[in-house]
């Protein structure tokens, strides 16, 4: 087992605002083009009979460095590529991919079509049919409808945890069948953040792999493997791309899980220890700490099919090039507004894990760190609950002219969702009531526009609600 104790920061070690512009780049030896080509085709030239023979037996990879295959005795990298068809990898995807393992700390990543799509390839790659997984409770809507349909439907049982402080939960809902531990870092619209390193020692005492979405931390902010996540996911569809105009997803393997020893312990990872092929040997054996995420690619989403497109690929690579200086104005922001909208009269409550006033923000500054004033650095996804409820809620969106009244966080663009209505429409009642969905809670995903602009929208929002209610 080729384990790694320590985030892997692969590109020649350069710090994140550098490697978040070149990590993943390749040189175009046809034309010098500087910026990575959308590359457009299904599939791949084969030079002969005998190279496609060696592609599909896995015998030979190709990396996209230099578009030549190893050498003898060259030393093995596990981000090489052995194109056969674009549904199996594709070289624009190839550098979101390295660029984000790389901001990550992680040894490997796979690129697919949506965050959707991420976290059900993510965690298809674990379980299969009679598993059980365990997760935070207040996970995105989509997912916890994810998780109560479609792997349902496959024959996944999930249980969640409620307190996600409370050791003795976790430990009473692991069960032997269990294959892995799921959370969120920035969980909307609640920012109930969560303690990663606590999860983290309940997996490690269990075998157990910690799968994170950091969909809403983004790397620039926390980087889960640091904190002893072995999995993470994401939506690119948010941060990562940034610009909203693209659906796409991406697993990333910290490189760090020890599936021998789970396995010793009676956690058995099929896709990742066992052979799939008489003589050929597990993607443990071959792949060693990029094992998890070829799994991933090779044994389901070449599967079952969710490829990133090219050009969505590109549109995730270029969108990563600024995401630090994004996530500088996007958090800024996020405070300021944070902090003047609980100052407000119409205000009853606001959610944002930085505030000092949030029962989270002691853990929010060991993990995101705080800004000269003291808060913490925790987003610019949160909720404000309003006077008044459905009705305060109905004036607040109406009265809104800045932010777009939209489903979806994560945009340049600053937007507003009112989820008892829409993420959450669908739970029992005392499920929402259980997780802070009220009648009156409205969701911010704060862009990168004017703060003084944002707030006289957000005032003249609050004028309608005091009107109102
Ligand atoms: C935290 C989180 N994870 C995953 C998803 C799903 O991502 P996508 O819409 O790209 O499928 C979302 C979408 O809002 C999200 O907020």
């Amino acid at each position: 087992m080729t384990a790694t104790a320590q985030p892997i920061y692969d590109w020649d070690g350069f710090d994140f605002d550098t490697r978040q512009v070149h990590a993943g780049e390749y040189p175009d030896k046809n034309h010098g083009l500087r910026v990575p080509p959308i590359a457009l085709s299904a599939g791949y030239l084969f030079e002969d009979f005998d190279d496609q023979v060696s592609r599909f037996d896995g015998s030979i990879h190709w990396r996209a460095e230099d578009d030549g295959p190893r050498g003898e005795g060259e030393a093995f990298s596990p981000s090489e590529h052995a194109p056969i068809y674009s549904r199996q990898g594709n070289p624009s995807n190839w550098v979101a991919e390295e660029r984000l393992a790389s901001l990550e700390g992680g040894t490997v990543s796979v690129a697919v079509s949506s965050g959707q799509a991420a976290i059900s390839s993510a965690l298809f790659a674990l379980a299969q049919q009679g598993d059980h997984i365990v997760s935070t409770a207040s996970v995105y809507g989509g997912t916890r409808i994810l998780f109560g349909r479609s792997f349902k439907r496959f024959g996944i049982e999930f249980d969640y945890v409620w307190d996600a402080e409370d050791d003795a939960e976790w430990e009473r809902a692991i069960r032997p069948n269990t294959k892995a531990i799921y959370t969120e870092t920035v969980p909307n619209p609640c920012n109930d953040i969560t303690d990663l390193r606590r999860i983290a020692a309940v997996a490690a005492r269990y075998n157990l792999p910690l799968v994170v979405d950091n969909t809403v931390g983004t790397p620039a902010l926390i980087r889960p493997f640091e904190h002893g996540a072995n999995i993470v996911v994401h939506s690119a569809t948010k941060f990562l791309t940034g610009h909203g105009a693209a659906v796409g997803g991406a697993i990333v393997d910290g490189g760090n899980f020890d599936w021998e020893a789970a396995e010793r312990a009676g956690r058995s990872f099929p896709l990742i220890t066992r052979s799939s092929r008489p003589g050929v040997a597990s993607m443990l054996d071959r792949f060693g700490a990029g094992a998890y995420a070829r799994a991933a690619r090779e044994s389901v989403v070449n599967d079952i099919g969710p490829t990133l497109s090219p050009l969505h690929g590109f549109l995730m690579h270029q969108g990563m090039e600024t995401l630090s200086l994004r996530m500088e104005r996007h958090v800024a922001s996020s405070i300021r507004i944070a902090a003047w909208l609980e100052q407000q009269p119409e205000v009853l409550s606001v959610d944002y894990a930085g505030l000092p006033s949030s029962s989270f923000h002691a853990l929010a500054a060991r993990d995101y760190g705080l800004d000269a004033d003291g808060y913490g650095r925790t987003g610019s996804v949160f909720g404000v609950t309003v006077r008044g409820g459905i009705d305060g809620a109905r004036a607040f969106v109406n009265g809104l002219r800045l932010f777009s009244r939209m489903t979806g966080i994560g945009d340049t663009r600053s937007m507003v969702l009112h989820p008892h209505t829409s993420t959450h429409s669908t739970f029992a009642p005392e499920i929402n009531e259980r997780l802070g969905i009220t009648p009156g809670l409205l969701r911010l995903s704060v862009g990168i526009e004017s703060a003084e602009d944002l707030i006289r929208d957000l005032r003249g929002a609050l004028d309608r609600v005091a009107a109102a209610v």
